[in-house]
């Protein structure tokens, strides 16, 4: 089946994208209102962009009235958020917190959600969750820029906060540990922790210009 994607309607798109796109990591973003309102909610549009500066990049898409989302128009206002990584254990909560809430309301609140303070930036981090990544603004990019329908949100991380139960015995993170889920297709998630786990070691190449991996 060919599907030409320069007809499909952007629901089908969306279908299509995100139903084998898979599995994408979730990332858990707390941020603040100006005003003080504490957010947070789920964006599985994301990724780690580079790390020279260390940056990650989650994508909002903008409401049905071409508004910004809550956690998008947060960070365009105070240039900070969290991303926390979501366990297992808190997959329900995470899924609560996707409910959308008047600007005033708190997802945490409502959801009595754990938190603890961050260390560089205002929004407070989830508790529980093995790693935070604490985010200045690095860029705010809403796309296509001539009838926008996200905002790409670049977000350098200032520091991590890493629970140290996911590092093994030989100091590399064990991703059964980590026990992250992920968005897969329509209600489907999944886990790093999962007998489909399996190891690979990369060839080594002619490339010596190459300083990291990636
Ligand atoms: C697992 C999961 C992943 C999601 N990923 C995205 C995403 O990448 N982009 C997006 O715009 N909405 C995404 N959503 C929906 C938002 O979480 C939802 O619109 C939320 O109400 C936004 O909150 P806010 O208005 O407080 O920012 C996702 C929801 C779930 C449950």
């Amino acid at each position: 089946m060919l599907l030409d994607f320069t007809t499909l309607d952007a629901r089908q798109a969306y279908y299509w994208m995100g139903s084998t796109i898979t599995p994408r990591p979730v990332a858990w973003v707390s941020s603040c209102s100006a005003d003080g309102v504490a957010n947070l909610a789920p964006f599985s549009f994301f990724q780690m962009v580079t790390a020279s500066p260390p940056t990650l990049m989650i994508s909002p898409l903008l409401q049905a009235d071409k508004s910004l989302k809550d956690t998008a128009r947060n960070i365009q206002e105070t240039g900070e958020f969290v991303v926390n990584l979501v366990p297992f254990a808190l997959v329900e909560m995470m899924n609560q917190t996707s409910m959308s809430l008047e600007p005033s309301l708190s997802e945490i609140e409502q959801f009595n959600v754990p938190t603890l303070p961050s260390e560089r930036v205002k929004p407070r981090r989830v508790a529980g969750v093995p790693v935070s990544f604490e985010c200045r603004l690095a860029k705010f990019m809403p796309y296509p820029e001539h009838q926008p329908s996200c905002v790409m949100i670049l977000g350098e991380v200032l520091a991590a906060h890493i629970d140290e139960r996911i590092v093994a015995e030989d100091g590399t993170v064990d991703p059964a540990r980590l026990d992250t889920v992920s968005r897969m297709g329509a209600d489907w998630y999944g886990r790093t922790q999962s007998e489909a786990n399996f190891k690979l070691t990369r060839p080594t190449g002619w490339d010596r210009r190459r300083k990291t991996r990636d």
